[in-house]
């Protein structure tokens, strides 16, 4: 389908940890000119900020201290260049080399749980998007954040293959894990995610599900812009 001027829409992509999420949201974002936001990083910095303040100590989670740190986190993103992408910040500091070691995975799942931690990144998120032109990944963007999205994706992959790629990345890194620890990590917050009480991860009734276990990023660009140009053209 083609029309000569699609309106600007929210692109809403959910699913679980490991997805290649980012990637594709990061992807799409670039090749329509829309902005993207990441809502996990928002989460992990929540969560390395709480780690970097006592809030956090040998893996336990103090979440009446998370709480009362709140009104002290700024969170920003800013556009970097060299990346072409946008880095994460929190009160002024560049967080986005730190947020994503295996420390910080292991507790994001519980402090992303809290629910003043999530009503205050909600409201961040709805204020980011309120002009449309976005996209935006992450849990519950479908069902929570942005109900009314145009266009709504949630992403699955085989639980394997998801731990493989974290891996690659971790190492890449110079971080040592085993493949095992990044698989358990894979599974134990694909459980915290879809269990919790508030806002868990589930699939919008009217989301598209995309399984990209065997998809290169080309082919998975070329299913979205099928769907993204039906979206953006409909007058619904
Ligand atoms: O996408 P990610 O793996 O970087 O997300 C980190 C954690 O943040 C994930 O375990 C669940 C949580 N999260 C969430 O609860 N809601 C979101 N919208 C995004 C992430």
């Amino acid at each position: 389908m083609e029309c000569s001027k699609p309106r600007k829409i929210v692109v809403a992509i959910d699913g679980y940890s490991s997805c290649g999420k980012s990637t594709f949201a990061k992807t799409i974002a670039r090749s329509l000119g829309y902005i993207f936001i990441d809502t996990g990083a928002m989460y992990r910095a929540v969560t390395l900020y709480a780690f970097e303040h006592g809030a956090i100590r040998s893996g336990i989670v103090d979440e009446e201290a998370v709480v009362g740190l709140l009104d002290e986190i700024q969170i920003a993103f800013r556009f970097n260049p060299e990346r072409g992408a946008s880095d994460i910040y929190v009160n002024g500091e560049r967080v986005e080399g730190r947020i994503r070691t295996i420390e910080v995975s292991n507790c994001v799942s519980r402090v992303s749980s809290i629910r003043e931690v999530r009503q205050k990144l909600v409201r961040m998120q709805q204020e980011l998007g309120r002009s449309r032109g976005v996209v935006m990944d992450g849990r519950d963007i479908g069902t929570v954040v942005f109900p009314d999205a145009e266009l709504k994706i949630f992403m699955t992959a085989d639980p394997q293959v998801r731990a493989r790629r974290r891996y690659d990345e971790l190492r890449a890194k110079g971080d040592d894990v085993s493949l095992e620890e990044v698989l358990e990590n894979v599974r134990s917050r694909d459980a915290a995610d879809s269990g919790r009480a508030i806002s868990p991860l589930r699939q919008a009734e009217d989301a598209l599900v995309l399984d990209n276990s065997c998809m290169s990023v080309e082919e998975q660009m070329a299913w979205f812009m099928e769907r993204y140009r039906e979206a953006a053209c409909s007058d619904k």
